[in-house]
């Protein structure tokens, strides 16, 4: 098994796609903050099917630009070796791991990629400035990469819905590929944070899960119910404490008051498990009744949009 190329800087980065640039092969584009895991894995293998033969590149940059905490950048995972593992597995072509100078060489950036009101709110209402880093160097990595497709996790949906919002808005010319979140067995969303917690903290996360399994199971009898069971299966979870649950509509708008039968919308929840902030969502359907057994999100659907 041949690994992947490990490039560092702009340079390095160009002379490796130069060549699938001359042959018109497409590229894609996975952006991670390193410490990969299978949800990783999924968007890698993803990647790959949407460019056959073409380069996947992964991106490791640990962005100090989305990060509000100097001990929250400070402890997040840095595994290289074991991404380069991960990447050679799912048979990537390109890692880029630039230093913080290769991607910011004047220092913080003068001009960044504002999110408009869609920034403040969950998410952004908690981490001020978060999706304004996110964007400014995803925006940076496609500039850098200029791939035909990336691919994103649903898992942080927000920063799913900017980016498209980002690339739509400001004519990128890429194609934005969203990946379903993989969960563990007993639901919890894959997620570099959960190195963090300990045994008893990753029991306690599983609420995050359950409460959003608890609002799709009663989302047929519309939004107002879906929240309420949600709230009622976090009522007594320990160590849980709860930032945000809200229903929205799929672009994180407000829902309308009497949504119609059928009507897409997304449960979304963040909370703190000791000291580790976890984000969660999944999609829901309104006033329908739901296909199969009562369920709770899924750790084998594959299904990708
Ligand atoms: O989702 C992440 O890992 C990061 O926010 C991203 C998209 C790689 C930007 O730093």
């Amino acid at each position: 098994m041949s690994g992947p190329t490990l490039v560092r800087t702009r340079l390095e980065l160009a002379a490796h796609l130069a060549a699938a640039r001359r042959t018109g092969e497409r590229v894609a584009l996975v952006p991670t903050m390193g410490a990969l895991h299978d949800g990783h894995a999924s968007l890698m293998r993803l990647a790959r099917e949407r460019v056959g033969a073409g380069p996947v590149v992964v991106s490791v940059f640990v962005n100090p630009l989305q990060f509000g905490e100097a001990a929250d950048l400070d402890s997040y995972p840095r595994t290289l070796e074991a991404d380069l593992e991960v990447c050679a597995r799912e048979g990537v072509d390109v890692v880029f791991a630039p230093g913080v100078d290769e991607v910011y060489p004047g220092g913080e950036p003068q001009v960044t990629v504002h999110p408009g009101p869609l920034g403040d709110v969950l998410e952004g209402r908690t981490r001020p400035g978060h999706y304004r880093g996110v964007l400014t160097v995803v925006a940076k990595l496609l500039g850098l990469v200029r791939p035909d497709v990336a691919v994103f996790g649903q898992k942080d949906y927000q920063q799913l819905v900017l980016i498209r919002r980002m690339v739509a808005d400001l004519c990128l010319d890429v194609e934005v590929v969203g990946a379903e979140t993989r969960r563990e067995d007993d639901g919890l969303a894959m997620s570099s944070r959960n190195v963090h917690l300990d045994p008893e903290q990753r029991l306690q996360a599983v609420a995050l899960s359950r409460a959003l399994g608890a609002a799709a199971d009663q989302a047929s009898f519309g939004a107002k119910v879906a929240l309420d069971a949600a709230r009622e299966e976090l009522r007594d979870a320990a160590g849980v404490d709860l930032d945000y649950l809200e229903v929205t509509d799929p672009a994180l708008d407000v829902l309308p008051d009497d949504p119609a039968a059928g009507t897409e919308a997304r449960a979304l929840i963040a909370a703190r498990v000791g000291s580790t902030r976890l984000i969660d969502n999944v999609p829901l359907v309104l006033g329908v009744p739901a296909a199969g057994p009562a369920s709770s999100p899924s750790s084998t659907d594959p299904h990708q949009e």
